[in-house]
């Protein structure tokens, strides 16, 4: 098949959230636009809203069936191959499914995620690694505002930089399998107890890699790779390694030095940043450091 086309069939689909009288299919996504499939049973009430962006638009074709919009004065019944979209749209409005309804839902937003069952497993997880260890508490959260910042500062496309969120919230993942006297332990770790610890790049990427968010696999797999070839699990070298993953490096580290450790207190962001530098080269790619350095200076985080 032609790189960058996909063909598929009636009832086929990326991935599918369903809940009790409705059923989502995400059947086309890129550059941050949804495409989805929409059943609602009869009897139901659905809303439309205007979410968290004012540039969201997000329209609606009916396929099969009947909604209805009750308005103070007027009832409107909406049924096959009528249409509604919204755009700054300021309050949530609400329609009842009067019968078995089917909706092409096409959304410039990443709506899907907020849906899947397979992300909000993956959200479980997350929040239980990081539990596992009451130090890296919101690690991934902090991870994901440094490396967006970083990926927008670079100029990477939406697309990426919505990869990029994706895999810092769950780089550490595979942490979960890792014992805990071993991510509590405060002296220096036996070489097989960090065999273990190694692990969790690959063990997170195979996590990700049973949901439609599969692409963000390899950034995870690749977050403590170094340059000169002295990361895990691959050893692989610069050249080798994603941009995404470089990003997430960075922002990892530097989260990592600046909050309490259990083998050490926090360090200043001046002197994290300072070590950055030091590495910028060898373990950390140049332009992500240049990058990160003048957005703290900019937020006033360093001098
Ligand atoms: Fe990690
Ligand atoms: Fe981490």
């Amino acid at each position: 098949m032609e790189q960058g086309l996909y063909l598929r069939r009636y009832n086929e689909y990326i991935e599918k959230s369903s809940q009790n009288n409705a059923e989502l299919s995400l059947i086309a996504k890129g550059d941050g636009t949804e495409v989805m499939i929409q059943r609602i049973k009869a009897g139901e009430i659905f809303f439309v809203g205007p979410g968290d962006s004012k540039e969201l638009m997000e329209f609606f074709y009916i396929l099969e069936g009947q909604i209805l919009l009750e308005q103070e004065d007027n009832d409107i019944v909406l049924q096959r191959e009528d249409y509604f979209y919204i755009h700054h749209l300021k309050e949530n409005v609400q329609f009842k499914v009067i019968e078995d309804v089917r909706l092409l839902y096409v959304s410039t937003k990443s709506v899907f995620q907020y849906l899947s069952e397979s992300i909000k497993e993956l959200n479980e997880i997350a929040k239980k690694s990081q539990e596992k260890d009451m130090y890296t508490h919101n690690h991934g959260a902090r991870v994901k505002d440094y490396a967006l910042k970083i990926g927008n500062k670079l100029g990477l496309s939406k697309e990426k930089l919505e990869d990029i969120g994706f895999a810092s919230l769950f780089h550490d993942i595979g942490k979960i399998n890792v014992p805990d006297e071993i991510l509590k332990k405060t002296g220096r770790l036996t070489s097989e107890e960090m065999e273990y610890i190694k692990k969790h790049p690959l063990d997170g990427a195979k996590m990700v890699e049973k949901t439609y968010y599969k692409k963000i696999g390899r950034i995870i797999e690749e977050h403590h790779e170094r340059l000169d070839g002295s990361g895990y699990p691959n050893g692989l070298m610069d050249y080798e390694i994603c941009i995404e993953a470089k990003i997430i490096a960075v922002a990892d580290a530097f989260d990592a030095m600046t909050t309490d450790r259990p083998y050490k207190k926090a360090m200043l962001p001046s002197e994290a940043v300072n070590e950055l530098k030091i590495l910028s080269g060898i373990h950390y790619d140049e332009r992500v450091v240049n990058a990160f350095e003048y957005i703290l200076k900019a937020e006033g985080v360093i001098k």
